[in-house]
Parts: structure tokens; sequence; C-alpha cells
């Protein structure tokens, strides 16, 4: 969309990364006695989208806080290319941080500010911290946003208090002040475990569009197999802190799967249907076929969303 009138944003990093492979060695984490991510080993080319699957409890959390280190390994390294990521300190670690953008289940918005503000506080790692503390954005940092807000298909909403919109909405929003970071990678935890299935096809969608379009590396964990069959090229198995499962979704074996969830406490088989509940296509037309027979005649969901308070 161009109804603002702006050129397209520019939020491409793929020169300055491209080939540049993240590796995680004998990664791991304890707290106390406990064993939460236990000796990971992985290695993940630039541009790859991943999907951490696990139960609860498994690691998953831990081991994105690790990468973004709002949390320090215990043992082992975190590498970036030759950058050894688990050593960084002061600056040199705030930039990894506006490096691997962060995205969260509760979405982790200043719901009193505007939307617009929201997303532009993702360039706050990009400026001086006088001008930060001033508040005071440029002109382009607000182009910048804005545009990032269209790609997202809510710009209409950037005036409006970020705590007033959907969770979806909310959601995107997210993944514009992350864009506005200009990411390596982007790191999702649960990105879609508060929506319902058409908010969460959105926000994965849009989470397909960065990695496919800027070649942005994403590393989302999911709490439904589905989920990560349909939108990620490879998929991360945890369980009890360990990886038990590396690979395509087409390797992903009904054995595979019991490896990663196990059995249930009766010692019952965990199948799909029991970790799929986000993203069912079937749910979704259910979902269609109500909303126009309850509103026919009205605007598509997309825009009836958007203009609820
Ligand atoms: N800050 C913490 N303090 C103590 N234990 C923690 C902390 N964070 C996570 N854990 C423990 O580490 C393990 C893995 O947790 P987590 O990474 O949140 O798993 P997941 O995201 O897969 O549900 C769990 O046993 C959890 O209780
Ligand atoms: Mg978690």
């Amino acid at each position: 969309m161009t109804g603002h009138g702006v050129s397209a944003p520019k939020f491409q990093q793929i020169e300055s990364c491209s080939g540049m492979n993240f590796e995680l060695k004998n990664v791991t984490r304890r707290f106390g006695k406990n064993i939460a991510v236990n000796s990971v080993n992985v290695d993940i080319p630039q541009g790859q989208m991943v999907g951490v699957i696990g139960r609860s409890g498994a690691g998953k959390s831990t081991l994105l806080r690790m990468i973004n280190r709002l949390i320090d390994p215990s043992e082992g390294n975190i590498l970036f290319g030759d950058t050894d990521v688990s050593k960084l300190k002061g600056k040199a670690l705030r930039d990894w941080q506006r490096d691997c953008a962060m995205i969260f289940q509760q979405f982790n918005l200043v719901p009193r500010l505007d939307v617009l503000t929201n997303v532009m506080l993702g360039r706050l790692n990009h400026r001086s911290t006088a001008k930060s503390l001033m508040n005071v954005f440029t002109r382009e940092e607000r182009i910048m946003a804005i545009a990032a807000l269209e790609r997202l298909g809510i710009e209409q909403t950037a005036l409006q208090k970020a705590g007033t919109l959907s969770g979806g909405q909310q959601q995107r929003v997210a993944i514009a002040r992350a864009l506005m970071q200009d990411p390596k990678m982007v790191l999702a935890d649960e990105p879609i475990a508060s929506l319902d299935p058409l908010n969460a096809k959105v926000v994965m969608d849009a989470l397909r569009d960065i990695n496919e379009r800027e070649g942005i590396t994403v590393i989302t964990n999911l709490h439904t197999l589905d989920t990560a069959r349909a939108y990620c090229e490879r998929i991360i198995g945890m369980a009890h802190g360990s990886v038990v499962f590396d690979g395509p979704p087409s390797e992903l074996t009904a054995a595979a799967v019991q490896e990663i969830y196990g059995s249930d406490k009766d010692g019952a088989g965990i199948n799909e249907s029991m970790t799929s509940t986000s993203i069912n296509h079937e749910k979704l037309a259910r979902h269609a076929a109500a909303n126009q027979s309850a509103n026919a005649g009205d605007p598509p969901l997309a825009e009836a969303e958007a203009a609820a308070p």
C-alpha cells in the first residue's frame, strides 16, 4: 500500500549478514539443580525458518532467551559468524540484542503509548541516548514506522493507544517494531499462543514474509505441531532440555512426535491432533462461514476487526 506516499521501506539486511552461520555449541542452562537446556548443538544458516516444538517445560523459552542474551548460558558458546555472542558485553551486547529482535506471546508493547511510538521504539538501539531520552523521532523514522505498519496492514491504527488493539493487531505491531530494529534474526516465543486461528494465520504469514523477503532467520517456538509443519522448513524438537529431533517436517514421523511429546500420564501416545489447535484450516473455514452468515453485507473481517475499539 502506498496511501501515505512513502517510498518502499528499507529493511534489507541480507548483504551484511548473508552466509553468516549461527551456531549453538554445547549450550547448557541450569537453574539450581534443574537443567533447563542440556548441551544443545545446532547450526542454523542465515535465512532459515525454524520452528522449535516440545512440551511445556522442555526448555524452548530458555533456549530463545539465551540466544538473545536475556539470560546467560551456564556452559557452551553461541556463535554468529566469528562472534561469540555468549561473551558480548556493553555496547556490543546491545547491538546483538538489536540484531535479534524478540517477539513474545504477550506482545510486550507499551499499552499507554500510541502504536506509532511503540513501533519507533524499535529504533532505540540505533540512536543516541540523548535523542532517545527526549523521545524525539526523526521524520525518516516516522516514515519507516508507517511503512512497517502498512506492510502489516495496520497503518490505520497508528495513532491509537496500543492497549486498545486486538491481540492480533498488537502482535502485528510487535512485528513492525521488530522490523524497525533491522534485525538479522527474529526470535518469536509462542507468538500465536494467545491468538484466535485467523489472527494466528496473519501473524505466521507475516513472519514467513519477513523470512522470505528479507532473508532474515526466524526461530519461533510453537506450541502446535501443525503450525510448525506448515510454516517451518526445519523443526527442532526438544524434550527435557535436549534436542531430540532436528530435521524437515517430512521427517517428523509419528515415532519422532512420540519422542518429543512423550506419553501422557496414563501412558497413552500423543497424536498430532492433541497438539494442533492454532491454524486449523477446517476451523478457519467454519469461522469464515459463521462470520459471513452473521455479517452479510458487512465489511470483510480484517476491516471489521481493525475498526473495533
Ligand atoms: N527463571 C527461571 N528460574 C528457574 N527455573 C526456570 C526459569 N526459567 C525456566 N525455568 C525452568 O526451566 C525449564 C524449562 O523452562 P522453559 O524454557 O520455560 O520451557 P518451555 O518454554 O519449553 O515451556 C522448566 O523446568 C522451568 O521450570
Ligand atoms: Mg516457553
